[in-house]
């Protein structure tokens, strides 16, 4: 069975972008390959966080997890600080990455170009770390939304010239980004990402939104004056991007979904987007307000942390000795 990797990182409240670009696809792919799906609170902290509130986002989100289908009988949920591992291969993967490799990096560029003040050097260096995360699973695919297929590349690469530097030892693992639905745009501004740092709030849908609030802001979404229900990313994000969101979550194709709104007005189209993502997060909030009440949290950590911690010690034992740090003989 094919391995599949991949993690989110919950800085804030997780979006409705990270369930279409990503969380969904693992619960899709659950059934068919070997999963390991991780929270990554080391990342989070490349970036200040109030404590607190760091804490009930790591919580919801695993809660989220488990409330969007992710089943620990079938994928090892786990938290990454519960694998040391990984962030030991984060250094040595760091001691075989280019200073000019991350100067490249879009999301550190973006930091630059913004002119942000005191980025720390954790965000530097944090893709040879999720590299690690990767690499220490041999993971075959990496399914992410397109802002993180940078990243899933550049692992690539490290992956490779490791082991023409040491001899076989990763796997070279590829990324899966879904045609549809891998970048979902901001409801207010659609020339940007829909993203948990939304400053006004009103462009990005949470997970754990008030339905009511999921309405308005669907509601209110920028569109444009084609006056015309129509996929065209260029001269209509607006329009597109939500149907990019109903397509993904009803499965229809947009063609379909166009063809239907031929003559008729926006509103109409608005609204139909606003019941199919209530309906779909509501179910989701549903079980969510289970799994919290449940206490099965620490289990499902404490279990998959057992699982992943395994594999991951095997691996880096095979790294150190590869590049002469370990000099104990296998016990
Ligand atoms: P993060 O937390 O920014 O995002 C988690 C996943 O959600 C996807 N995503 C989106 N997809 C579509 N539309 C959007 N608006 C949108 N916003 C986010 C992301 O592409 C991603 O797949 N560095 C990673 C976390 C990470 C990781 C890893 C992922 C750490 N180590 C190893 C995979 C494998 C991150 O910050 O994702």
């Amino acid at each position: 069975m094919k391995r599949m990797l991949s993690g989110i990182k919950p800085t804030g409240q997780l979006t409705l972008g990270n369930y279409l670009g990503a969380l969904r696809h693992f619960v899709e792919y659950q059934d068919e390959y070997e999963m390991f799906v991780f929270i990554a609170n080391l990342h989070c902290v490349t970036e200040y966080q109030e404590p607190a509130q760091l804490k009930k986002n790591l919580k919801d989100a695993i809660a989220l997890y488990l409330a969007c289908g992710l089943d620990p009988e079938k994928s090892v949920i786990f938290l990454q600080t519960d694998v040391m591992e990984q962030a030991q291969l984060g250094f040595i993967m760091m001691c075989n990455t280019y200073m000019g490799e991350l100067n490249r990096m879009t999301q550190f560029k973006d930091k630059c170009a913004k002119g942000e003040k005191n980025i720390t050097s954790g965000m530097f260096v944090y893709p040879p770390l999720m590299a690690a995360d990767i690499l220490c699973y041999d993971a075959d695919y990496v399914p992410v939304g397109e802002d993180q297929k940078q990243h899933v590349e550049l692992t690539r690469d490290l992956a490779i010239r490791f082991n023409n530097k040491y001899g076989e030892t990763f796997t070279v693992p590829e990324p899966l980004v879904a045609k549809v639905g891998a970048r979902i745009m901001s409801l207010q501004d659609p020339s940007k990402k829909m993203s948990k740092s939304d400053e006004t709030n009103k462009g990005c849908i949470y997970l754990l939104d008030d339905l009511a609030v999921v309405r308005k802001k669907i509601m209110s979404a920028v569109t444009d004056m084609c006056a015309c229900v129509r996929y065209d990313k260029e001269n209509q994000s607006g329009i597109s991007n939500l149907l990019e969101i109903m397509s993904c979550i009803t499965g229809e194709p947009i063609d379909s979904i166009c063809a239907r709104y031929e003559g008729k007005g926006y509103g109409e189209f608005k609204k139909e987007v606003a019941d199919v993502v209530c309906e779909e997060i509501g179910k989701i909030q549903a079980r969510y307000k289970e799994i919290m009440e449940s206490g099965i949290i620490e289990k499902v950590l404490e279990d998959g942390a057992k699982k992943a911690r395994y594999v991951a010690h095997k691996k880096l034992d095979k790294v150190q000795r590869k590049i002469g740090i370990e000099i104990r003989k296998r016990s």
